[in-house]
């Protein structure tokens, strides 16, 4: 049956590279989702193995419960942040793990479920929060931001080329009336272009990269997956191994650069090494993006830890 949260990608290559061994073994994912990665895990691991289910967002922890309901006493979800999770591991009283996953970015659920605030197709209250408890949401930063951290937002995180115009006229538009929801801020990212692109038919929507921007700097994505990245491989037992999805530049280089830099001093700095097992990442099938659109910008990249023995 299609999962309705989430549809989750590249399972059939994550499951290859995963490469499960007899007698169970842990894993973790860390982007927990709709569980669907996780019950695609545990149908190969059931019942000797354990799996960690990780989320920021109780939504998700929620939705997981039910589709994993068939693993009895196999599977801990976690409702946190993967930045923390040599903490999650330790409180959990584990210590070494024999695969990790990360499937990056935001779910369909999330996407979909309009008081979000993450999609400018739909007009609700600026959220973009994906942990509900957290009290900084896109409305306070659209509001609060100097024009100039505004302008970092949108170049950084972003690429967005107009950041000044669009910062310019955000700042004098919440002078007159404070920026609220996902359509003010769609219709001012509109307003924003120059004359000929306002009349030019979009082949994406123009508000796409501030949204994006703006989602990346609530969630302090980046950094999280830095934490994330460096913690998942300091866990991993020898033999072990890594498989990260992203879904835009910005997460992908920061993938790529941390595995060839462990790769490259992880032996001499932390006593262990990186095999980088994916030369090039792996991109989804036309199939697989016949079937399921949003799978079309996804990169899975893949890396085995190496203990060398002593
Ligand atoms: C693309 S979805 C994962 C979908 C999942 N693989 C599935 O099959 O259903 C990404 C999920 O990761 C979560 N997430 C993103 N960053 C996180 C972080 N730093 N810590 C914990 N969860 C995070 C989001 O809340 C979202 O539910």
């Amino acid at each position: 049956m299609i999962n309705s949260f989430h549809i989750p990608v590249l399972t059939k290559e994550v499951l290859h590279y995963l490469n499960f061994k007899k007698g169970g073994g842990v894993y973790i994912d860390c982007t927990l989702g709709g569980g669907g990665h996780s019950k695609a895990i545990l149908k190969n691991i059931y019942p000797d193995g354990l799996l960690i289910g990780i989320d920021q967002d109780i939504e998700a922890i929620e939705a997981a419960k039910v589709e994993l309901k068939n693993f009895p006493g196999k599977v801990k979800l976690v409702k946190g942040n993967f930045k923390n999770l040599e903490d999650i591991l330790s409180d959990l009283k584990l210590e070494a793990v024999s695969g990790i996953i990360f499937d990056l970015g935001v779910s369909s659920h999330q996407l979909k479920e309009k008081e979000r605030g993450f999609s400018f197709r739909e007009d609700s209250h600026l959220d973009m929060r994906m942990d509900q408890t957290q009290k900084f949401d896109a409305s306070i930063l659209i509001n609060r931001y100097t024009e100039k951290e505004l302008i970092g937002v949108f170049e950084r995180y972003g690429e967005e080329r107009l950041s000044k115009r669009i910062a310019r006229l955000i700042v004098t538009e919440r002078q007159k009336k404070p920026i609220t929801t996902t359509r003010q801020l769609a219709d001012l990212v509109i307003r924003a272009l120059p004359k000929t692109k306002k009349r030019k038919k979009w082949r994406i929507h123009p508000a796409t990269r501030v949204f994006q921007a703006i989602r990346i700097e609530v969630n302090q994505e980046l950094k999280a997956l830095e934490k994330g990245l460096n913690q998942a491989i300091n866990v991993l037992d020898d033999k072990g191994r890594i498989c990260v999805i992203s879904y835009h530049s910005l997460e992908d280089r920061i993938v790529k650069t941390l595995f060839k830099e462990v790769k490259r001093e992880g032996i001499a700095q932390k006593n262990y090494g990186l095999k980088i097992l994916t030369k090039k990442p792996i991109r989804p099938s036309l199939e697989e993006v016949k079937k399921n659109p949003k799978a079309r910008s996804a990169k899975l990249r893949v890396a085995e830890k190496i203990i060398p023995v002593t």
